[in-house]
């Protein structure tokens, strides 16, 4: 088989365990703590749960290996990898296309991902100033409508966050992206633990109200719409359909276990999703807050709560360090993909690619933060830019993107080969056709459905 693409000169992953910490900060991010517990508070709870935990495993787990595959095979950015494995394959050049529109959204993904980011920066700060002590709802509403309404905050926060974001990218994949992720990872889980340990310790019996609101069914709770915002969720919490896995994929060596790796990173990923409900939930019904809160829920109604207990200045500093870090683990990742495209297609080199890109994400965040205020009357079908580009990446280009992966990994290439290196036996491997060539895109057209026709369900 044709490998004559491989660029000896590319960089790769030091080690496994490097590999797979990048790839879980890549993962781990936004979409765990501030998206999924307000989803499930939103979504009857533990029904959607389940649902997102089933969807991790049967479809986001087989497309993270088959980005990995196909990165790996083509050892480039992802659209001429997509083009290279098609050609080897047999198959047209256009294939390419998938990559494009990967690559795309994951850079329109980190102009409005870094202004969250930011958000949760300015957080550490307002929580080291004691801004939360004694705040009542009304309180911090207002102290986030406020935020949202200066324009010039904003800015700095998302500067200072996608500043970070460039420094660690520039660096490069070993010692930037890895070395990052090997410091932060670690720091995050115990960050994890210690919150979710002074929530047990000092919320009492809402501990039992929170495992009880996450984790006993409710199906009547479980509808249309929570079971694709399940599988969507599923999705962009894996970091899938945007050429990241991809490009991870391209750094990496031949002799790690995909299919094991993958494993590790969605129990990761879970793991980190539920503790953080664990976290969450049991301060916001110890404080009789409400649970479906929606987005809010972590800058409006979590800093009631620790404005209200004791010991909650410490804890809302952790909490908002630990929100950072698993951001920035995932901006990251965000920004490689054009930085690899940048970097192996002009004559810039790392660092100018990481400076040119960052640079227009930057000023494209602006209009995010704009849209907030001064700009929030201007729309395009009804949305505000932030919310336009929001729908966009994650309900069209996303969802393309991984139908276009796996029905070109399913249907296009040669099975024989990935059963082999995926070490399938008979057994597995019928499963692993039925999901990959059937299962997978029925899903993903469905989410693709409904995010045209959201008011049907
Ligand atoms: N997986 C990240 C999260 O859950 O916050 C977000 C994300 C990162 C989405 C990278 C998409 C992506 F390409």
């Amino acid at each position: 088989m044709s490998t004559g693409t491989m660029k000896k000169s590319h960089s790769q992953w030091s080690s496994r365990m490097g590999f797979m910490l990048a790839a879980a900060g890549s993962a781990v991010g936004l979409g765990n703590i501030w998206k999924f517990p307000y989803m499930a508070g939103e979504m009857g709870g533990s029904a959607f749960v389940l649902t997102y935990l089933l969807f991790m495993f049967i479809i986001g787990l087989p497309i993270l290996v088959l980005e990995w595959l196909i990165g790996r095979r083509g050892q480039k950015n992802p659209i001429h990898t997509m083009q290279d494995v098609a050609v080897s394959e047999g198959r047209s050049k256009l294939w390419g296309w998938v990559g494009i529109i990967g690559v795309l959204g994951s850079f329109l993904i980190l102009s409005f991902y870094s202004v969250i980011g930011g958000w949760a920066t300015d957080y550490i700060v307002l929580a080291a100033q004691g801004t939360f002590e004694g705040a009542n709802g009304g309180i911090t509403e207002n102290l986030f409508t406020n935020f949202l309404g200066d324009v010039n905050s904003l800015l700095i926060w998302h500067t200072v966050f996608m500043f970070a974001t460039a420094f660690i990218v520039a660096l490069g994949v070993g010692a930037g992206l890895e070395r990052g992720c090997k410091i932060m990872m670690p720091g995050l889980g115990i960050l994890l633990l210690a919150l979710v340990g002074y929530a047990a310790y000092a919320s009492g019996s809402s501990f039992w109200k929170a495992c009880d609101f996450l984790f006993t069914p409710n199906w009547s709770a479980l509808n249309g719409t929570a079971i694709l915002a399940a599988l969507g969720h599923a999705f962009f919490s894996l970091s899938l359909g945007m050429g990241i896995m991809m490009a991870y994929g391209s750094y990496l060596g031949k002799d790690v276990n995909l299919l094991s790796t993958a494993r590790t990173v969605v129990i990761l990923d879970v793991i980190v999703a539920v503790l953080s409900g664990l976290a969450i939930f049991p301060l916001v019904f110890a404080n009789d807050l409400q649970p479906g809160s929606g987005p809010g829920l972590i800058f409006v109604t979590l800093p009631i709560a620790f404005g209200n207990m004791a010991g909650g200045s410490i804890l809302g500093i952790l909490f908002f360090i630990f929100l950072t870090f698993a951001a920035l683990t995932s901006s990251i990742s965000l920004l490689e993909p054009t930085v690899e495209l940048l970097e192996e297609k002009t004559h810039m080199g790392r660092k100018t690619a990481t400076i040119v890109t960052s640079i227009i994400i930057w000023a494209l965040g602006i209009a995010c933060i704009l849209s907030f205020n001064k700009w929030a009357d201007v729309t395009l079908f009804g949305k505000n830019i932030f919310d336009l580009l929001d729908y966009l990446t994650s309900k069209i280009m996303l969802p393309v993107t991984g139908l276009g992966t796996i029905i070109f990994a399913a249907w296009m290439m040669n099975q024989k080969r990935i059963r082999e290196e995926l070490n399938l036996n008979a057994f597995w491997f019928n499963i692993w056709t039925i999901l990959t060539r059937f299962i997978i895109p029925v899903a993903i057209v469905a989410i693709l459905v409904f995010g045209f026709f959201p008011e049907g369900k």
